[in-house]
């Protein structure tokens, strides 16, 4: 591999495995050697919408022949237009009297909402949960439970991890069938123990993504809206990648009958065409800046080309029925992960997906989990493996057809059955 004289992302940079991406469309990205993958990741889960999407690029190349600068407190109608539709989106409690905080990606949104959370509620602490990432930047990274934060601690004052919701592997030592939902209820009484309160915020993923899809059962979210409210803290839903149809519904809370304080959100916001991302805060607390000064900022604050791609994005989603095709596809996804897990007798291995969201987890050795990785490159199919957490993610462009999902989760299945059949487990 050539030096590079710039840094690759999350690697020893001699680990580093540089990828030239040329084009795509929609499912399909090429490569400088000529290669056609089969998108099963959506690249870093941001392409919602699908490669070589060209009314996005227009809507880019308008913009910015109209208006490529701004000042953070500039009024443009791109701009009004795209806070509307993302609080109507958001539904009841936002589509009226609530505001967007604008932000370039989706650390910097959870950034801002752990600021705007300790500024309305004068508190210091903030639940998040150990499986979880919400983003690199030193809050984001402190309110991460994963790998990421360990060489960065302490981080911030007042971040408390709890345990997940990760049914298949309880860490209460319960059975989903049965349970009390001790995941849920344990938060409420981890903000008792902080000390009555104390907690502004409780940060969660809807459905934990990148750390293995960990979707919780129907009380989840109720319960701890419950204990966020009895308490007074706030409860923000990291929809930085979950949210605009991942899981078949426009965020991933709406599956449940539970209203967030604060939205985040970034990736499928603009389907990697631009760099946004956006907080979108509750009426009730939006309006407490009113009167006080909301102390957050940034000079490219909802960038004129940014507004522009998010808003074609929205309509790019609305006109194909993106989310709807996501929540029919996800079935289809399901099934096939069940196929390859019954591929798969004598291996321990676990199925969970919501909407075109869904994960294999398998215990099989570090050597099993490189064979994967060989046999999808061989395939030329692009998926999220992390052999370390024992996972193959899902997350395709929501435009996917049902014949390419199937295509490529068969071919997936011959990959894994090669790389995991008992004589490749150590
Ligand atoms: C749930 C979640 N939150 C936050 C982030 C951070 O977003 P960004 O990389 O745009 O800062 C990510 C990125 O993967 C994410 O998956």
């Amino acid at each position: 591999m050539p030096d590079y004289p710039f840094f690759f992302t999350w690697s020893a940079q001699q680990a580093a495995k540089p990828i030239e991406i040329t084009g795509g469309d929609r499912a399909h990205f090429t490569t400088s050697d000529g290669g056609t993958w089969l998108d099963l990741g959506a690249l870093s889960y941001q392409v919602n919408a699908g490669h070589g999407r060209q009314r996005i690029v227009e809507a880019i190349k308008a913009q910015a022949d109209k208006l490529c600068l701004s000042s953070p407190n500039a009024v443009f109608p791109a701009k009004v237009e795209l806070a509307e539709r993302l609080l109507a989106l958001a539904g009841p409690g936002y589509a009226n009297g609530g505001k967007v905080f604008f932000t370039l990606g989706g650390a910097e949104a959870n950034e801002n909402a752990l600021k705007i959370a300790r500024q309305v509620t004068s508190r210091l602490k903030l639940i998040s949960r150990y499986r979880s990432y919400h983003g690199a930047s030193m809050g984001a990274l402190t309110l991460t439970g994963d790998w990421r934060r360990a060489p960065f601690e302490p981080g911030i004052p007042g971040v408390v991890h709890v345990q997940d919701c990760y049914c298949d592997r309880c860490p209460f030592g319960q059975r989903v069938e049965t349970c009390k939902r001790e995941c849920a209820t344990n938060i409420g009484a981890t903000m008792a123990l902080e000390g009555a309160r104390g907690t502004a915020a409780v940060i969660l993923e809807p459905v934990p993504g990148a750390n293995g899809v960990l979707v919780p059962p129907a009380e989840y979210w109720p319960i701890v809206r419950r204990a966020c409210d009895a308490d007074g803290a706030l409860l923000i839903a990291d929809e930085v990648l979950t949210g605009f149809g991942r899981t078949g519904t426009a965020f991933g809370f709406q599956h449940w009958d539970v209203v967030p304080d604060m939205i985040t959100c970034a990736k499928g916001l603009a389907s990697g065409y631009a760099t946004i991302g956006a907080v979108l805060v509750h009426e009730r607390i939006a309006r407490h800046f009113d009167a006080n000064v909301l102390a957050c900022g940034l000079t490219y604050y909802a960038h004129p080309t940014a507004c522009a791609a998010a808003l074609e994005t929205l309509n790019l989603y609305a006109d194909e029925g993106s989310f709807a095709n996501a929540a029919r596809l996800g079935p289809v996804l399901r099934a096939e992960l069940e196929r390859v897990a019954a591929r798969l007798p004598g291996v321990t291995s676990f199925v969970r997906s919501l909407g075109l969201l869904g994960v294999l987890e398998v215990e099989a050795s570090p050597a099993a989990w490189a064979t994967l990785g060989k046999e999808l490159a061989a395939r030329q199919l692009s998926l999220h493996v992390d052999g370390k957490r024992g996972t193959a993610i899902f997350a395709p462009p929501l435009c996917i057809t049902e014949e390419e999902l199937v295509g490529g989760l068969r071919s997936f299945g011959d990959a894994a059955a090669l790389a995991f059949a008992p004589g490749a487990l150590a």
